[in-house]
């Protein structure tokens, strides 16, 4: 087991070794904060965002909650979105979700877990979406889809969102993507929902004020 002082010591020895391999390294990192990638994982211990991605410190803006939800009523997230897309300037925003997640395992089961029943809610909004073909498959594969589905939507709820609207309406190159990480290997995966553009989202949920826009409908 690690204590609190085990991990003050870790990072004694960490920053020590950095500035042995490169001697500029917190100097570099402290004048610079524009990374090109917004993370938004789940909390998961398992799923470290730069680790896994095998990026430094300064390239990645992360935001991690239960089951990796985008909220449109979060202020915390789209706070962090909106920073990270109007200030930060971020290229990319990469939805990453993982198979066998216990907020998605807690979403397909009966049982009482507190708050967080609340925040899980829209995965059961999602498996009923999904419900057939879900329903269709043995309960491994039941488990997998809904991780994946559950990326892909929240792919479709930062799309919806004003921050990411806004910044394509005034040409910003800004992409979104969803990806599935398999705590087994520790490989990703695309999901192959890669979006770039208002053509890429439902009308309805189109926000822009330029012209053309679909809604509110013309009275
Ligand atoms: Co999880």
């Amino acid at each position: 087991m690690c204590d609190p002082a085990q991990l003050l010591e870790n990072n004694r020895d960490w920053s020590a070794q950095k500035l042995l391999d490169d001697p500029t390294f917190f100097e570099r990192l402290s004048g610079l904060n524009s990374p090109e990638f917004l993370w938004i994982g789940c909390s998961d211990s398992r799923v470290p965002a730069n680790e896994i991605v095998g990026l430094e410190p300064g390239r990645v803006f992360v935001h991690r909650n239960v089951a990796n939800q985008v909220a449109h009523t979060d202020l915390n997230c789209l706070s962090v979105a909106q920073y990270a897309v109007d200030v930060l300037k971020v290229k990319h925003i990469i939805i990453t979700g993982h198979y066998d997640c216990g907020g998605v395992r807690a979403a397909m089961g009966g049982q009482h877990h507190g708050i967080v029943d609340n925040w899980i809610r829209s995965i059961r909004d999602t498996y009923m979406l999904h419900q057939n073909d879900l329903e269709s498959m043995d309960e491994q594969q039941r488990m997998d889809r809904l991780c994946e589905l559950n990326v892909i939507r929240q792919v479709d709820n930062i799309c919806h969102t004003r921050i990411v609207q806004n910044a394509w309406e005034r040409g910003d190159a800004l992409t979104v993507h969803g990806w599935i990480y398999r705590l087994k290997d520790g490989v990703l995966h695309d999901l192959q929902v890669t979006k770039t553009s208002p053509q890429d989202v439902a009308p309805l949920y189109r926000v822009t004020n330029a012209e053309g826009c679909a809604w509110p409908p013309a009275s």
